[in-house]
């Protein structure tokens, strides 16, 4: 093992990451992700998802805990955060979890399915690696040929105001301090120093964090951060292709920018200039992305000529918040808003699209396009306004389009 990974294993077993209590992590349902790649996966087995640096098991565990036919393996190099990870899993008594002790930068020792992951989950660990490309590239050679990589790594233009704090640290608390000394020092600086530079952005929670949260952010051993062109040649050198942002929305550049000349200006820029923009206009600590491997490709927008037996499956990473009203003689609904992953809730003021996310709001299993349609005409919605209707929910990700796979 080389030292900077000896050096992150050392600080990470003595702080095993983060604190708290296991959540549900949004984003992290893998027929969905799948579903973003034009490639299917072969029917008849199970997925296989593989959480790559899992931590305490924060994510791994709640995305099992939602997905108890999915098979999930978590690797970290840190023992006491598996550990803990382990206990958890046995407390939730889960099947479907499988945890081992594997470093990211050599992969030995690791059980890789036949065929590869289908799906592989890796959020703030890529960036901690002594060589991320080598890093990525190992992952990338584990990866099915329709699998897909969820990516988060660190934004460094979002991370600026961190960055200050971290130098202010170094300053009084060098480097080769032991990390508990530097911890005390460091504390001591944010909680007193007269700085409102320090918590400017989106750090401005720095003096409440846990020990374990100050000592991933501010005295971390080795980290590197991306702006969009870093994050993009890193997946390129590691033989990945983008599939799409993990939040499209955020990355809209047009929406930053007045209607007229200037957004002309911006929509006329080839994307990779405009992700560059919307992440030099922003705060963005996290930069999220989902990739496949190269041969792979976003999948094709459905449009106006989708056919009644596409199918399509409710988003589990979406939920509806209904208003409604008890009168004497009916039940009215006052409001609707669609909440998907941690976006803020959508309000939905469309007729149509809105009787289509209350026609399927018990819909568990897969259905096709024209059930719904015709479930919309017996509301007294014409066919052609309930297929935009439809569409309209594949744009917003109330529902998604499952791979044929993930049908039954
Ligand atoms: C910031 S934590 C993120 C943990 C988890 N993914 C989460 O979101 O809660 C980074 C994790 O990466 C792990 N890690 C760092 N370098 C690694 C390596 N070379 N191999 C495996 N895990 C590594 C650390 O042990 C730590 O648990």
């Amino acid at each position: 093992m080389d030292a900077i990974t000896e050096a992150v294993r050392a600080m990470y077993t003595a702080f095993p990451y983060p604190s708290g209590a296991p959540t549900m992590r949004q984003g992290n349902d893998a027929r969905v992700l799948l579903s973003y790649g034009a490639r299917a996966r072969p029917p008849g087995r199970p997925l296989r998802v593989l959480d790559a640096g899992c931590g305490r098991g924060v994510g791994l565990i709640g995305a099992a805990s939602l997905q108890p036919d999915v098979e999930f393996l978590g690797i970290d190099l840190c023992g006491a955060a598996l550990a803990e990870a382990r206990a958890e899993t046995e407390r939730r008594a889960l099947k479907n979890v499988r945890i081992a002790e594997v470093d990211l930068m050599s992969l030995e020792g690791l059980a890789v399915p036949d065929g590869g992951f289908d799906v592989i989950i890796s959020s703030g660990v890529v960036h901690h690696l002594s060589d991320p490309v080598e890093g990525l590239t190992r992952l990338a050679n584990v990866l099915a040929p329709h699998g897909v990589i969820s990516l988060m790594v660190y934004g460094r233009h979002g991370r600026e105001a961190l960055y200050r704090a971290v130098r202010a640290i170094d300053a009084v608390a060098p480097r080769d301090l032991p990390l508990e000394e530097r911890l005390r020092i460091g504390r001591a600086l944010v909680a007193t120093a007269e700085s409102a530079a320090l918590t400017a952005g989106p750090w401005s929670d720095m003096r409440a964090v846990s020990d374990v949260e100050f000592v991933d952010r501010y005295l971390n051993v080795h980290e590197t951060s991306y702006d969009v062109p870093g994050l993009f040649a890193l997946i390129e050198r590691a033989g990945l292709t983008r599939l799409r942002w993990v939040e499209p929305a955020d990355w809209d550049a047009a929406a930053l920018v007045p209607d007229g000349p200037l957004r002309e200006l911006v929509a006329a820029l080839p994307p990779e200039r405009r992700d560059a923009l919307v992440d030099s206009l922003t705060w963005r600590p996290r930069l999220e992305v989902v990739l496949a491997r190269a041969g792979n490709a976003p999948r094709a927008p459905l449009d106006g000529n989708v056919r009644d037996d596409e199918p399509l499956a409710w988003n589990p990473d979406a939920s509806l918040r209904v208003e409604r009203r008890n009168l004497r003689d009916r039940e009215r609904v006052e409001g609707l808003a669609l909440h998907v992953r941690s976006r803020d809730p959508l309000p939905i003021a469309n007729g149509p699209v809105a009787l289509a996310l209350l026609a399927l709001e018990r819909q568990l299993a897969p259905f096709r396009v024209g059930d719904l349609v015709q479930a919309l005409a017996q509301r007294g919605v014409a066919a052609p306004v309930a297929r935009a209707a439809v569409l309209e929910l594949v744009r917003l990700e109330a529902v998604y389009r499952p791979h044929p796979a993930d049908l039954a």
